[in-house]
């Protein structure tokens, strides 16, 4: 099939690089020259494993294109929307982006006889956008265009990507024309994962009530982080138990440092907007992102009381692992709230480090290893939990510091093993 995208981050990008390996011709449509030029030299733009070379492969057996115009549109099957829709002041998804590009789409469309264009939302947009998106291209398109709108929700990890795209727990199509949905299901076909054919609302829901549950299990996790404090349980061992039980399990139930990225805090911020516009009662929601908020807090109030001096090492800066994304990082609110209080603050982050430096410059010192991120360190802050620091030598880290002192808010040590190593050690909910 002959597809183009409309959007090249993590979903446009990766989407586009596997339909182009299963043999499609590929078009990605941005509208910065500059990015354009360097993916089409074979730079991902983002930090993704494995993203680099499937795209250096399809760009080089000539199935992926990039442009910055909108010419492929007249020529293809399926346009998917990936564009961003990121949360406005009132936590509103901004969808100016989306609109924007179905007014450039309406305008592009084929109105040759013969031709019929499926157009699928993969962004993650509110219930009722792809009505919005329809209306657009009707208004805008030759009257003898043809085509059909569906919903197609994305639901891929960063840092697994493409693993996730080609394995999906589901294939969620969402439209009211059967042709849609044949042409979608037909170029799904090599994606593993159950399919769900449904209507255009359904579909647009599932994508967000898919993140605020995601987000939900892991405020669970948290709270249960602040109870096992409270009354020196272990929080690990009250879940592990927990999740035995099948209709609970265990899976995304990990306490920490709150969630981030730039999904979940979006999505759920969105939904309760949604809520508030629909009069739907969803204090819940709130509720989630206050937890949200209060693990941060908790961890910071932890090296306030803790830390026997105001020189701190951080390791982590993104907001999950194999990943330079720092979009809505806790390591952001963290390192906000040290320097308030007069810390001074060196960072180690193998991919985001560039990243956090645009927010913060000098503000903080950037070490180039996790070693060398320690020097005269009164304690060791631990926010992202990449392999690297999981197997680390804790002598030499003990030699390095100059306070065998760690906090660690992914939990990612035993603390008998630190403490016979001779760390004070401070985790999430274990005593
Ligand atoms: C999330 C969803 O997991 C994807 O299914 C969805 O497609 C994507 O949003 C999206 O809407 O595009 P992502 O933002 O890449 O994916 O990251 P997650 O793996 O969900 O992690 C989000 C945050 O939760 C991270 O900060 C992570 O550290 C935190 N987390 C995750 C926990 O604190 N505990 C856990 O048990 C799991």
């Amino acid at each position: 099939m002959t597809i183009s995208i409309i959007g090249h981050g993590y979903v446009g990008l990766v989407t586009a690089c596997v339909f182009a390996d299963f043999g499609n011709d590929v078009w990605v449509i941005g509208h910065t020259k500059e990015k354009i030029d360097r993916l089409r030299k074979g730079d991902p733009i983002i930090y993704e494993p494995g993203l680099g070379e499937l795209l250096q492969k399809n760009i080089k057996a000539k199935r992926l294109h990039f442009s910055v115009n909108y010419d492929s549109i007249a020529g293809s099957e399926i346009v998917f929307i990936t564009v961003g829709t990121p949360p406005k002041e009132n936590g509103e998804a901004d969808l100016s982006a989306v609109f924007e590009v179905a007014r450039n789409i309406a305008k592009n469309l084929s109105d040759s006889k013969k031709h019929f264009t499926i157009v699928s939302c993969k962004s993650t947009v509110p219930v009722g956008t792809n009505k919005k998106v329809e209306a657009i291209l009707s208004k805008h398109s030759s009257k003898n265009a043809k085509f059909s709108i569906a919903s197609c929700p994305e639901f891929l990890r960063e840092g697994t990507a493409i693993h996730d795209t080609i394995n999906a727990d589901r294939v969620v199509i969402g439209s009211n024309s059967k042709r849609a949905i044949d042409v979608l299901l037909k170029l799904h076909e090599s994606i593993n994962g159950k399919r769900v054919i449904t209507d255009l609302a359904s579909a647009e829901l599932i994508k967000y009530i898919s993140n605020a549950m995601l987000a939900t299990k892991i405020s669970f996790a948290n709270l249960v982080s602040f109870f096992a404090e409270k009354v020196n349980a272990d929080v690990e061992d009250v879940l592990d138990a927990v999740g035995l039980d099948k209709r609970i399990g265990r899976i995304f139930m990990n306490p920490g440092v709150g969630y981030g990225g730039s999904c979940l805090p979006k999505d759920v911020m969105a939904l309760i907007d949604v809520g508030k516009k629909l009069n739907v009662e969803s204090n819940f929601l709130t509720e989630i992102e206050h937890i949200n908020l209060f693990a941060k807090k908790n961890f910071v109030n932890k090296i306030l009381k803790n830390s026997p001096g105001k020189k701190v090492a951080i390791w982590g800066l993104a907001f999950k692992p194999n990943t330079d994304d720092i979009r809505f990082a806790p390591s952001i609110y963290i390192i906000e709230e040290l320097l308030k209080e007069g810390f001074s603050i060196s960072v180690y982050d193998q991919e985001a480090s560039n990243n956090i430096k645009k927010i913060f410059a000098d503000k903080i010192r950037y070490a180039s290893s996790a070693y060398e991120c320690l020097q005269g360190a009164n304690s060791l802050i631990i926010l992202t939990e990449w392999n690297e620091f999981k197997q680390i030598n804790l002598d030499k880290v003990k030699k390095m510091i100059k306070d065998p002192v760690i906090f660690d808010g992914r939990n990612i040590y035993d603390p008998m093993t630190v403490r016979k190593l001779g760390f004070k050690y401070y985790s999430v909910g274990r005593p």
